[in-house]
């Protein structure tokens, strides 16, 4: 998780970061294109202003089974991490997880794995402030430069 060095999110940041660390653990919910109002909403409100967040976005969270943080019931695809460490410096600040499970709605799996254009996930540009749906697979990595490569 990367968290960008602005003033005002760094203080915010202070009590997820005291979460985090008090549980040892965190998760990364990824959003897909059919909750873009909930996913801002998460982001222009402060659990420091509002007393429970997740009950005004409509949305639901459900214990990790494997980790003591929440998992949102309706985002598509969840990362539960055991945190690792925090790291500050002049460019940001960071929190390095372990990733220890992933669990995914059934819709957006084909077999045994996650099939990311059935997940509608959404990206955040923040030079021009939009959210982009993140749908179509393009290539095959660690294949598709190989052609190009001198003996
Ligand atoms: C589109 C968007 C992007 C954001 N990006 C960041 C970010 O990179 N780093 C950060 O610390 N806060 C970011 N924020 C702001 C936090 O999400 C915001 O401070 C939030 O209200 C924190 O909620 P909390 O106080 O309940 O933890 C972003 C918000 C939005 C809407």
């Amino acid at each position: 998780m990367y968290i960008e060095p602005y003033h005002n999110f760094i203080l915010s940041f202070k009590t997820v970061l005291k979460n985090i660390k008090a549980r040892g653990a965190f998760t990364v919910s990824i959003a897909d294109a059919a909750h873009i109002v909930e996913a801002d909403y998460f982001g222009v409100e402060s659990g420091n202003r509002v007393a429970d967040k997740l009950k005004n976005s409509g949305l639901t969270a459900s214990r990790s089974e494997m980790v003591d943080a929440p998992v949102i019931n309706e985002f598509p695809l969840c990362l539960e991490c055991e945190f690792v460490e925090y790291q500050d410096s002049q460019y940001g600040c960071g929190v390095i997880g372990k990733v220890v499970n992933v669990t995914a709605d059934e819709s957006v799996m084909v077999g045994d794995k996650v099939d990311m254009s059935l997940v509608n996930a959404i990206a955040f540009d923040p030079y021009t402030h939009g959210y982009y749906k993140v749908t179509e697979r393009v290539g095959e990595a660690f294949r598709d430069g190989v052609a190009m490569k001198k003996e």
